[in-house]
């Protein structure tokens, strides 16, 4: 499994008073440096982290950059004319403190295949992030993104309680059901450094994003080794 590291709350940080520090970019050099799969950064409707200028900044930085955003206009204008390698599609409320549930691709079909077309025409990997749902697989399909990226969060929550089992085979079902399909499988969201472990038992996926969890150890131990430490539960 690869790792892509979700900057967003180095961003989080530096906007709490407003400067340039710490800056998000230097956090992806960092992780360029470790040899992490990917960079992942969330575009919100209201820029509370990631802002446009740290799009294009870890565009030309060169790393392989997974923009996270809502199905919105704006979001595929930029998408479009900065062309990351990856856009992750994510459902946004404004209130919310994080990405809170999985997207609701099969009540809006029709505008997520009009949404998802263009960004894969001028060659852009394109996931969807969902809930470990068969409709909600079924309905990405057919949007034509090459990935799912399914969200872990309820299994997260589960960890070590007495859900756990029923969180993570829902998990296991769906991974297996869309590569059936022919879709890539990602997964993220809550994972930490105990319950990452059981993604390997999970077979085919491909690229785990994880950002809160990292960032918070780094602040204890480095980037560099909140890192590597993931790096190493993982591969
Ligand atoms: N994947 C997606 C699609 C997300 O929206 C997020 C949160 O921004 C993550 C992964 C990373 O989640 P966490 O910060 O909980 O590791």
């Amino acid at each position: 499994m690869l790792l892509g590291v979700n900057i967003d709350h180095i961003a989080t940080l530096r906007n709490a008073r407003g400067g340039e520090n710490p800056s998000p970019i230097e956090g992806a050099k960092i992780c360029m440096k470790l040899n992490v799969h990917g960079i992942t950064a969330h575009l919100r409707e209201d820029r509370r982290h990631i802002k446009d200028e740290d799009i294009k900044q870890l565009k030309s930085l060169g790393c392989r950059l997974n923009m996270e955003m809502a199905a919105t206009e704006e979001m595929q204008k930029i998408a479009l004319s900065v062309l990351p390698h990856a856009c992750c599609i994510v459902p946004e409320k404004r209130k919310e403190i994080t990405t809170e549930g999985g997207l609701d691709v099969a009540s809006s079909q029709e505008k997520m295949n009009k949404f998802v077309k263009p960004l894969v025409d001028n060659g852009i990997l394109v996931s969807m992030f969902i809930a470990p749902d068969k409709n909600q697989i079924l309905a990405s399909h057919k949007t034509g993104a090459q990935y799912i990226e399914l969200h872990t969060g309820a299994y997260s929550c589960a960890f070590g309680k007495e859900n756990e089992e029923t969180e993570f085979q829902k998990l296991k079902s769906a991974a297996e059901f869309a590569q059936n399909l022919g879709l890539k499988v990602n997964a993220g969201h809550g994972l930490d450094y105990n319950n990452v472990r059981r993604m390997h038992e999970i077979r085919g996926i491909e690229e785990l994003n994880i950002g809160h969890s990292i960032i918070a150890r780094a602040i204890f131990t480095g980037l560099d080794n909140a890192v590597i430490e993931m790096m190493n539960l993982i591969k």
